[in-house]
């Protein structure tokens, strides 16, 4: 459920007609719903009720400091992949402590500033990795909390690219290689072996991989627990998938439910690591129509944002709903493909779409609050777009549109 809806034909932005901040802002524009995120935090939050848990948003699939301070304020932890992330989420007000790193590739310099705000745990990838925490930890003179994420081998069911936990995948350990790595951890003096984690993929529709995942980790902290090792918490990463279409992902409630079947009995604090879920619904992106071309063979609507604006449908060939800002407008229906002004053939935001549109329409893109502006670029030197948060009645401006200055400012012409 999000907060984007019609009244009288025109759509709204919670309290807000979204025509009216195209106007104020101008376009591409991605419009959030603070009311809509905070309801997803809660959902989660609620459908683990008193088990011990920490949801760590995914600070990839949205890193606007805007949207972070929203989370922040309602408790929230993170899951962030690189250094540049942990200063998003500490400028934003989130609490380092509740912040657990992620990725297969981490540098020393990062490692070093984690451990100086000290995060709540780093999700290891791989022996080298191991190694090099410990040396760094070493140098601190501290201990790094960590869990080693586990490569479950499991089939996600979803699109390759977004498929992380298979054998093939680069993300994770072996999980038969993982008690000696374990044990490994366990004598290396500048590690505390803290956790246990995995994340499979994400846009997941079906529930069985997930309860496959956790099967799997259950044997191995069993193992482990026998091998002497102790466990505190599980990680179970995000990937929990949203309607865009006519998708019928389990509820935020459901899969809870699903994993505390297993877990609420045992010991363990429960750490997720939700991104789309949380955020996908909960944002927009607005486009006004430049101009028709109408050619026999097909219909294009060419409208002012692309794919650098938003990715996902070029990347992933992803469906995402594309609606009239105003369904009042009497307007000739047509099949168009809804374009942007990128040199790309792959450059479109949805094909075969029946519109009513003229030039100087709005459109706004559904569901696009998750790796929309996040997977953003400058490709062909246009500026990223401007990003607003309605609350209620009142929008903020949460990211300025850029200026194109500031597209070369760190560039140089050669000496005369
Ligand atoms: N944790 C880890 C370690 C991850 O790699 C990811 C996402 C998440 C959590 C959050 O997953 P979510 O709950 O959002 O599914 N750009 C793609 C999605 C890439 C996801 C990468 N990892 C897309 O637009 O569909």
């Amino acid at each position: 459920m999000d907060h984007f809806n019609y009244r009288d034909g025109r759509l709204y932005a919670e309290d807000v007609a979204v025509a009216d901040i195209a106007a104020q802002f101008g376009t591409p524009c991605y419009v959030y719903s603070r009311a809509t995120l905070e309801r997803h935090y809660r959902v989660f939050d609620a459908a683990f009720g008193a088990h011990p848990h920490l949801i760590c948003y995914a600070v990839k699939a949205n890193g606007n400091l805007g949207v972070l301070n929203v989370l922040a304020r309602l408790g929230s932890g993170f899951d962030i992949v690189s250094v540049g992330e942990l200063e998003r989420v500490l400028a934003a007000g989130g609490d380092p402590a509740r912040v657990v790193f992620s990725g297969v590739g981490k540098q020393a310099h990062e490692i070093d500033r984690a451990l100086a705000v000290g995060i709540r745990c780093f999700n290891v990838e791989s022996e080298a990795e191991l190694e090099r925490i410990q040396q760094v930890a070493e140098r601190r003179g501290v201990r790094a909390p960590v869990s080693l994420r586990i490569n479950p081998d499991v089939d996600p069911g979803t699109h390759p690219y977004i498929s992380t936990g298979l054998k093939e995948n680069k993300f994770g350990i072996d999980i038969a290689d993982a008690p000696r790595l374990y044990a490994r951890a366990a004598r290396l003096p500048n590690l505390q072996v803290t956790g246990v984690d995995y994340h499979i993929g994400s846009q997941l529709t079906q529930l069985a991989p997930f309860g496959d995942a956790l099967d799997r980790l259950l044997d191995l902290v069993h193992r482990l627990e026998a091998q002497g090792i102790t466990i505190h918490h599980l990680d179970l990463g995000g990937g929990l998938g949203i309607r865009y279409r006519d998708e019928n992902p389990p509820q935020p409630s459901e899969y809870a439910a699903r994993m505390l079947e297993r877990l609420h009995a045992l010991p363990y604090e429960i750490l997720i690591e939700p991104g789309r879920a949380i955020v996908g619904n909960a944002g927009i992106l607005l486009t006004r129509v430049e101009l028709l071309k109408l050619a026999p063979y097909k219909n294009f609507a060419v409208v002012d944002a692309a794919m650098n604006d938003l990715i996902r449908p070029s990347l992933y060939s992803a469906w995402m709903e594309i609606v009239p800002a105003d369904a009042t407008l009497e307007r000739e229906l047509r099949r168009y493909d809804v374009v942007g002004p990128i040199c790309e053939t792959g450059d479109f935001l949805g094909k075969e779409r029946e519109l009513g549109v003229v030039a100087g329409d709005l459109l706004a893109v559904r569901s696009a609050g998750a790796y929309g502006f996040a997977m953003s670029s400058n490709y062909n030197t246009r500026p990223r777009a401007a990003e607003v948060m309605v609350d209620g009645a009142r929008v903020h401006l949460v990211r300025a549109r850029e200026q194109v200055s500031a597209l070369f400012a760190g560039e140089q012409v050669l000496p005369a």
